[in-house]
């Protein structure tokens, strides 16, 4: 086809565009077979709910059923999953009983990324501030840039908790300089978080909830619980914040999703919001983007979870990433990363160990570094693209998601090689 050379008009949101890192690592890693990836946030293909699905179809195919599956469903989702999704919140460990998820304040979304920008459209203007955690889900930050909001990370301690010390002054300035109306939502990765695997203690998010109230910033809470169900020994303890009384003044969002404990090809997420008018004004808006999310997909999920299938099958996904967490920290124990310097935890759920190189290294993208894990044949993802100030530049994300087993332990090998090669700058 000719390529069409006339100039386009822009809007802002279209000029501000930029191409998503994710796509950029996704299409390196499937462009590239030789390439060992340990960037891109896939699943593991051995865990996809092949026969579930398929056991599912066929229920739904039965002849005494109607295939309203087939048809379009209506914007907020299919109630019968709806009720699903409150069902299995309110069994969540933690959530505490009087504070009842309720299907009327559940929505289906396509994955829980779509209800993000939602979240964001309907409540931010280009130039309002929302703020993150330190280091925080990188794709939230460009889905921020890209509609024109700055995400601000809140100051943190060395091991991704909040430096209370430092919020008071920390406020003052941000008021100063934007204007407290500014700010506009705080965005919270509470459970195994993307990229930290780390989670947040119940007296630290009481503690957050609180600083907002005292500082004057009773904005939205945004909670990111995209990997809660990927515990490996347990489920984490502490309730959501819609069980903490410290939230219960706040306009609360809270959002999970079935593609990372599920089907990640389904693309099926969920939020609960606490505020009638703002779950409007979403879903309005999800209303001009899809007007409902494939019904197709919710169908497959809601008759999983109906028959009781969806808790056997968790417990074989987390079996799975359990073993591929052991086996990506046996390769990186292995090496001499630890005497040169570099520092991580061992991660008790999710899908991803967070690497500190040693104070002054750069690992960022187009690095020495990180030209040579390319040359080397494995990627991974630079730990500066997941905080909003883009500093410090010495952290990697890996996953050990998609990977097979023993190309896990070749891909961690071949990141450890770099590393212990001496490449500094
Ligand atoms: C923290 C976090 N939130 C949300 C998402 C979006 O996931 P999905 O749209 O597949 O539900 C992801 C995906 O990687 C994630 O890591």
């Amino acid at each position: 086809m000719k390529e069409c050379s006339h100039s386009l008009s822009f809007s802002q949101l279209g000029r501000r565009a930029t191409e998503p890192v994710i796509t950029d690592l996704m299409h390196r890693a499937l462009d590239n077979a030789e390439l060992l990836s340990l960037a891109a946030g896939f699943t593991d293909n051995i865990t996809l709910p092949v026969e579930l699905v398929q056991c599912a179809v066929n229920r739904m195919g039965s002849e005494l059923r109607e295939p309203d599956y087939l048809q379009y469903g209506t914007n907020r989702g299919r109630a019968g999953l709806l009720i699903e999704v409150a069902n299995w919140l309110n069994a969540s460990r933690g959530e505490v009983a009087s504070e009842r998820f309720s299907p009327e304040s559940v929505f289906i979304s396509n994955g829980s990324q779509q209800a993000l920008y939602l979240a964001m459209q309907s409540l931010c203007d280009a130039g309002d501030i929302v703020l993150v955690q330190q280091p925080t889900y990188f794709v939230f930050l460009e889905l921020c840039r890209g509609l024109g909001i700055r995400p601000v990370s809140l100051p943190a301690l060395p091991d991704g908790g909040t430096d209370f010390s430092r919020l008071p002054d920390f406020f003052l300035k941000l008021k100063r300089e934007y204007g407290a109306e500014r700010i506009k939502a705080f965005y919270l990765n509470s459970y195994f978080g993307n990229p930290s695997s780390r989670s947040v203690p119940v007296e630290e998010k009481r503690a957050l909830g609180r600083a907002l109230i005292d500082h004057a910033v009773s904005v939205p809470v945004i909670e990111d619980a995209a990997y809660r169900e990927l515990w490996f020994s347990q489920p984490y303890p502490a309730p959501s914040i819609f069980s903490l009384p410290e939230f219960e003044h706040l306009p609360r969002l809270y959002l999970g999703t079935f593609t990372k404990p599920f089907a990640t090809g389904l693309k099926v997420g969920y939020g609960v919001c606490s505020h009638p008018q703002w779950l409007e004004r979403m879903l309005w808006l999800k209303g001009h983007q899809d007007f409902g999310t494939s019904n197709f997909n919710q169908a497959i999920i809601e008759d999983v979870m109906a028959a009781g299938e969806y808790p056997g099958h968790l417990e074989r996904v987390r079996a799975n990433y359990r073993e591929k967490a052991r086996l990506m920290g046996e390769a990186l124990e292995g090496s001499t990363l630890r005497e040169r310097g570099w520092s991580w935890q061992q991660p008790e759920g999710g899908l991803y160990y967070w690497l500190r190189a040693p104070e002054g290294m750069d690992l960022s993208m187009g690095s020495a570094f990180c030209e040579a894990c390319l040359a080397n044949g494995v990627l991974y993802v630079p730990g500066d693209l997941c905080v909003a100030e883009g500093e410090p530049k010495n952290f990697a994300r890996l996953s050990f998601g998609a990977l097979a087993r023993e190309k896990l332990t070749e891909a961690t090998g071949r990141f450890t090689a770099v590393a212990e090669s001496g490449c500094r700058e």
